[in-house]
């Protein structure tokens, strides 16, 4: 939501679709979720830019090993940076500009075979509740955004906005998003 006031054509673009799809007095329902190509690409440019888990759960070297040349003793313990690979220009194009347009052709997908986008990790230890969280970014996402028109706080300019992030275990804006519902 932060991402889509600040950027305001991005969230026309987004209720458009909505209203293409959905009639004004519907409801978003599940069934939807496949056909909102460009709300799927802006919930991938945010995981992309704000991973919920920055630096995934821990994991520990079962053996020693070596990758890329990098010796990876057993037992230690390895974060992966999420958050980095997501802002690496050695992978994507203007890493920090917060663009969905690069995610319609629909080549890349957060279900852990594209290493540079592992949001829920990969392998194994993946998260089990990827498809549930799925569902419910994307049903909440378009369901705020079709049923309302969001504005910022009196004065507030969409490229004021503070976007900081605190780091933990989660990610999360250092100072909350304030938007109000507009009905219409
Ligand atoms: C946007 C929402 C979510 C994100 C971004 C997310 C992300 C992650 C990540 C990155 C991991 C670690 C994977 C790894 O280290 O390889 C993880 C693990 C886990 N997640 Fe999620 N998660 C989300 C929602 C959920 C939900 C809704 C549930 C449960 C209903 C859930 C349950 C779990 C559990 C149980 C693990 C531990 C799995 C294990 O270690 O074997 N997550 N999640």
């Amino acid at each position: 939501m932060a991402e889509l006031l600040r950027n305001p054509e991005k969230m026309s673009k987004v209720k458009d679709e909505l209203s293409s799809i959905i009639a004004e007095n519907k409801q978003v329902e599940e069934s939807d979720i496949s056909r909102l190509s460009y709300l799927n690409a802006v919930i991938k440019e945010t995981f992309r830019c704000h991973p919920a888990v920055p630096f995934l759960i821990p994991h520990k070297a079962e053996t020693d090993i070596t990758i890329n040349g990098y010796i990876i003793p057993k037992n230690a313990q390895i974060l992966v940076n999420v958050w980095a690979i997501g802002r690496d220009s050695r992978i994507w194009s203007n890493p920090d500009s917060f663009e969905p347009e690069r995610f319609l052709d629909g080549k890349i997908d957060y279900k852990g075979h594209d290493f540079q986008l592992i949001t829920f990790g990969s392998g194994r230890r993946i998260c089990p509740g990827m498809l549930l969280a799925h569902l419910m970014v994307h049903l909440m996402v378009a369901t705020l955004i079709h049923n309302f028109n969001w504005k910022l706080e009196p004065g507030i300019e969409p490229e004021q906005l503070d976007m900081n992030e605190m780091y933990g275990i989660s990610l999360h804006k250092a100072v909350p998003l304030k938007a109000f519902p507009v009905k219409h």
